[in-house]
């Protein structure tokens, strides 16, 4: 069916302008004034709203086995929660154990997405091991439509990989124009710093952030870039939380290392006091990276507005506070890492950076939705709205004030980071590939009618 959005104020990472759009087949058609529909045709009148692109997370994890137990989302209840808060397309963190072959890893977990996904999606492929063996499968995911590799330099004894693996994994993905993103932290260093809390009694999650200090975090991307001067790959390093981790792929950007830099939600409106409440609570705010000091926020926010920070993620990672976060009670390393934010992601960088004047509109849509599209082999299928896009739309209400709170969220989790949080503004209609799938903050859509994208190596 063909739908028309009249008088919208259409916003993408570089124009600014009122409009019509108007879409057939899934994909936008036209984008002019005065267009007419179809009499068959929906209409839907944006005026007083803006129009933006749908919103792209490149880094969420849905099945994630992980510290013992498993993140809570399914694809149905994450792709409710992405929809409800403006994001049309995740890009899921495939994360097989050392033990698990690639390929097998990757049929799995596209089978958990296959007849739940609403959201269109891809992976990126975790390397978590590397010999002869993953290089052939590897090269056979590249091929079946993944563009991207995951590695981690932490978690040590799990996904974590060695530097003989990190150079060769790199060296690969340089070949076949794959970029990889990176956890990076030194997993060496913080294996010792939390046998040393943990040792003297310090076993609250307060003690998270200081067995994990931005130092680690800072030398973990100095490492990463260092490996990939050597080898020429392009890199993204995940999830940067602090003003030395920024320094340090900007120093090596410097030096002309094919290097890019997402933060993520949390960073942005949190910090490590978050940790420090009490009862336990702080569990809650437990996530790898940890979240900074304050001091580092005007650092990130600044660095997206110069457009440094290509993206803002989530990085969303959901456990249970009751039954999951709780395993840590008596020792923070046993608190399973993660924040959940997919649904609050986008409502939260509009109403501290937009609302506040932090970001201009063109960066909002900039930083989370165009730039991941452009890294990851998206655009212009994804991350703006132009004649030939996939007609995916967020058609924003500035005017909404509401609360976020657990009781109310699509997010399969017991606790919301931001109870109780004002947001100013929110998705009022939202589209995937030209179907409404959520209209006044209520998911409307069909489970099952997300598609896996395949996509091409960029070569850059
Ligand atoms: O704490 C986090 N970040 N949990 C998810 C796993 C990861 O490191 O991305
Ligand atoms: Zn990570
Ligand atoms: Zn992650």
């Amino acid at each position: 069916m063909a739908l028309l959005v009249k008088n919208g104020r259409i916003i993408t990472a570089t124009d600014d302008l009122l409009a019509d759009i108007y879409v057939e087949d899934q994909t936008i058609t036209a984008v002019g004034t005065g267009l007419k529909a179809d009499a068959s045709a929906e209409v839907i009148d944006a005026t007083g709203k803006l129009v933006f692109p749908g919103f792209i997370d490149p880094h969420v994890h849905i099945y994630l086995p992980f510290m013992g137990t498993f993140a809570k989302d399914n694809y149905e209840t994450a792709s409710k929660a992405a929809l409800v808060g403006g994001t049309t397309t995740l890009i899921e963190m495939c994360c097989p154990s050392r033990a698990e072959s690639p390929l097998e890893a990757f049929e799995l977990w596209r089978s958990k997405a296959d007849r739940l996904a609403a959201v269109d999606y891809s992976f990126h492929m975790g390397v978590t091991k590397f010999d002869e063996g993953t290089e052939k499968q590897l090269r056979e995911i590249v091929s079946r439509g993944i563009s991207s590799f995951k590695v981690f330099l932490a978690y040590q004894g799990a996904f974590g990989i060695d530097d003989e693996e990190l150079f060769r994994t790199l060296k690969l993905a340089k070949e076949l124009g794959v970029i990889v993103t990176a956890h990076c932290e030194n997993a060496t260093a913080i294996a010792q710093l939390q046998n040393q809390l943990i040792a003297a009694g310090k076993t609250g999650p307060e003690f998270h952030e200081p067995s994990r200090p931005e130092s680690v975090e800072t030398e973990g991307v100095h490492h990463l870039m260092t490996f990939a001067e050597l080898t020429g790959a392009h890199v993204y390093v995940v999830h940067t939380s602090c003003d030395g981790a920024v320094q340090a792929a900007q120093a090596a950007r410097y030096r002309g290392v094919n290097a890019w830099i997402e933060t993520v939600i949390p960073y942005l409106v949190l910090d490590k006091t978050y940790a420090e409440k009490e009862n336990f609570e702080g569990a809650k705010y437990v996530m790898s990276p940890p979240i900074r000091d304050r001091k580092n926020q005007p650092v990130l926010w600044d660095a997206i507005r110069n457009r440094l920070i290509s993206t803002v993620a989530t990085d969303h990672a959901p456990f249970d506070f009751a039954s999951q976060k709780s395993k840590g009670v008596d020792d923070f390393t046993k608190i399973p890492n993660g924040i959940p934010s997919v649904e609050d992601r986008v409502n939260l960088l509009y109403t501290h950076g937009v609302a506040t004047g932090r970001i201009d509109l063109n960066t909002f849509v900039d930083a989370a939705s165009t730039q991941a599209a452009k890294l990851f082999g998206l655009y212009p299928r994804k991350g703006t709205i132009q004649v030939g896009s996939d007609a995916d739309l967020v058609i924003y209400d500035p005017e909404y004030r509401g609360t976020i709170s657990a009781r109310t969220q699509q997010m399969a989790v017991d606790y919301s980071a931001f109870e109780g949080w004002e947001i100013k503004g929110r998705p009022s209609v939202v589209t995937v590939r030209g179907e409404v799938q959520v209209r006044d903050g209520q998911f409307v859509g069909t489970v099952g009618r997300g598609q896996f994208l395949a996509r091409k190596p960029n070569h850059f």
